[in-house]
């Protein structure tokens, strides 16, 4: 404090009387300025190595769910730890310091304080960034929505606004999620007699019941039963779900903690014995046509930047979209396109997981979005490109991701045929006099790896091979993220912004790295590739991606074809 360092408490922690001294000795004679110096593991281990004064801590990073493209993501606070990773000029001069740091051991000092003075105003504007989005919003030169032309209309782009938020917000956040799929769940005729828990557990006599409640827990009874306690706004209740009864007994095998379900049976004092489980799910419905020729195609998961993105496939693919390539049939095609979606991980990012900078070819985030705007601004301006952030791009990682803004994206904001969302977004696509449009769902899928691990039916079938499982899994339950661990998220205690409310006519992701297509009752379930070859920790887990394919959709027939560059 006397020196005007605050120590975060992953230092604080591992500090102790053994090294001390390596401790004292890192810090003795690096300079700050007046203002208050926040110092974490992170930065003291750069700080130590950039003096060549080792102190053995470990940075305070958590690694969570793994992506498909098999990098640990940091979930901790660290947006913050994204930009402690130098820019390329730093880590330039730390290596020709490292070289010469003993003849001059003093500058070696200067340097550091300047570098930490550096990191100190990067994290802030990073902080700024997330937390103070519209502050620093750019506003964007065009809008393309408001060409009528262009036939694209935002229905939900996620802007709520960034405060502080507490334990009574998770509260109203379930409440409302509970309340939203409560009303999917009051259409369907078979919860007779429904009640609330409460009422349920004052009964004396045995009756049949039914309940709509969020499920806290689930175990399996030593005679292998399965055990749920639902909770909804009054109680809690135990249900059981016999082994005897296998259609029920089936899908309760996949049922997963905080998804909000029906149930109907009997009751006996306070235990459900179960004997149907009710998913919100999506009820069929016609399959939409567009009266015109157009098409649409879905990317994700560019990675810009990385060393692993595959360039001349991604310039192959702008060259055949304005026509330059391909037979006569597909250059007429490609004058029909009319839209593009990108549903995150535009660029690979700068310190999303440890020692990502050595996979990096591009160690600059702004000059990573600079090299993606540049081969962007080639796809011919008629076209309407519609994108959102994935957890590898310059935002904060708890969805609703807001819409890219600020000075990482200045230059895509100037071109004029870009529409900025949320992740996650609805948008609407075609409508005319005629026709209302599709509605299509983008959701870049970052809890797809929970659900890819936990939910046997989706693991035995496929797994990462088979997103479509996933995407059909979370339709049927009515939302993007139903257990609390999947993802990380911004409690709204106004809505829950992950719940599917609306069905759409498309429901289409990224981030599993591979292209899968299906569809359920006449949703369109599209994963995207991406543009980034096998990475090293994908190969040591044995993931196989496959990129540089493009579906691309005729509206006019529905028909999907993958094309592959
Ligand atoms: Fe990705």
């Amino acid at each position: 404090m006397e020196r005007g360092i605050l120590l975060s408490e992953d230092v604080i922690e591992q500090i102790n009387y053994d090294n001390y001294s390596d401790f004292e000795s890192a810090m003795t004679d690096v300079k700050l300025g007046e203002e208050q110096f926040f110092l974490d593991a992170l930065t003291l281990s750069k700080i130590s190595k950039l003096k060549q004064k080792p102190i053995n801590i470990q940075p305070n990073i958590q690694i969570s769910a793994i992506e498909i493209n098999n990098q640990p993501q940091i979930v901790s606070q660290q947006s913050t730890a994204l930009i402690l990773e130098p820019p390329l000029e730093d880590k330039q001069g730390i290596e020709t310091l490292n070289q010469e740091s003993e003849q001059e051991a003093e500058s070696s000092a200067e340097i550091a304080a300047a570098l930490i003075e550096k990191y100190e105003v990067k994290l802030t504007a990073l902080q700024d960034q997330d937390s103070q989005t519209s502050k620093q919003n750019i506003p964007q030169i065009q809008d393309p929505t408001q060409d009528p032309l262009r036939k694209v209309k935002v229905l939900f782009s996620y802007c709520g606004e960034s405060k502080k938020r507490y334990v009574e917000d998770f509260v109203a956040h379930f409440n409302k999620r509970y309340e939203a799929i409560k009303k999917i769940l009051l259409n369907r005729q078979e919860l007779v007699n429904l009640l609330s828990i409460n009422k349920i557990l004052n009964k004396k006599e045995k009756e049949n019941v039914s309940i709509i409640g969020i499920v806290m827990e689930k175990n399996i009874t030593k005679a292998k039963n399965i055990l749920l306690k639902i909770e909804d706004t009054t109680g809690q209740i135990s249900v059981v779900i016999n082994k005897t009864k296998p259609d029920v007994f089936e899908i309760a095998k996949n049922i997963i903690e905080d998804e909000v379900i029906g149930l109907a049976g009997f009751n006996d004092k306070d235990v459900i014995f179960a004997n149907k489980i009710l998913l919100p799910d999506i009820y069929p419905r016609e399959l939409k046509k567009s009266p015109n020729q157009e098409y649409a195609v879905f990317l994700s998961d560019i990675h810009v930047g990385s060393r692993f993105f595959l360039e001349e496939k991604f310039l192959k693919f702008i060259e055949w979209i304005n026509g330059n390539m391909g037979s006569d049939e597909q250059k007429t095609l490609t004058k029909n396109i009319k839209y593009v979606f990108i549903i995150g991980d535009l660029v690979d990012g700068v310190g999303i997981y440890p020692e990502q900078d050595k996979e990096l070819i591009i160690k600059d985030i702004y000059q990573q979005y600079s090299v993606f705007t540049e081969m962007i601004s080639k796809i011919p301006k008629e076209i309407t490109i519609i994108l959102c952030a994935g957890n590898h791009d310059a935002s904060r990682l708890s969805e609703p991701q807001p819409i890219l803004s600020g000075e990482f994206v200045k230059q895509l904001l100037e071109l004029p045929n870009i529409v900025f969302v949320s992740n996650p977004a609805m948008v609407n696509i075609g409508a005319d006099d005629t026709f209302p449009g599709f509605d299509i769902l983008m959701y870049h899928g970052y809890s797809f790896d929970y659900y890819i691990s936990n939910v046997d039916y989706i693991r035995n079938n496929g797994g990462y091979d088979r997103a479509d499982l996933v995407m059909k899994f979370l339709l049927q339950r009515r939302h993007l993220a139903p257990t609390h661990t999947s993802s990380l998220y911004i409690p709204d205690s106004a809505s829950d912004p992950l719940v599917i409310s609306h069905i759409p006519d498309f429901f289409v992701t990224g981030h599993i790295h591979k292209t899968s297509i299906a569809n359920y009752h006449h949703i369109t379930l599209i994963s995207g590739s991406c543009w980034q070859s096998t990475t090293t920790f994908q190969e040591k887990v044995g993931h196989k991606p496959e990129p540089a394919r493009v579906p691309i959709v005729n509206l006019q027939t529905r028909e999907v074809k993958v094309l592959r560059f």
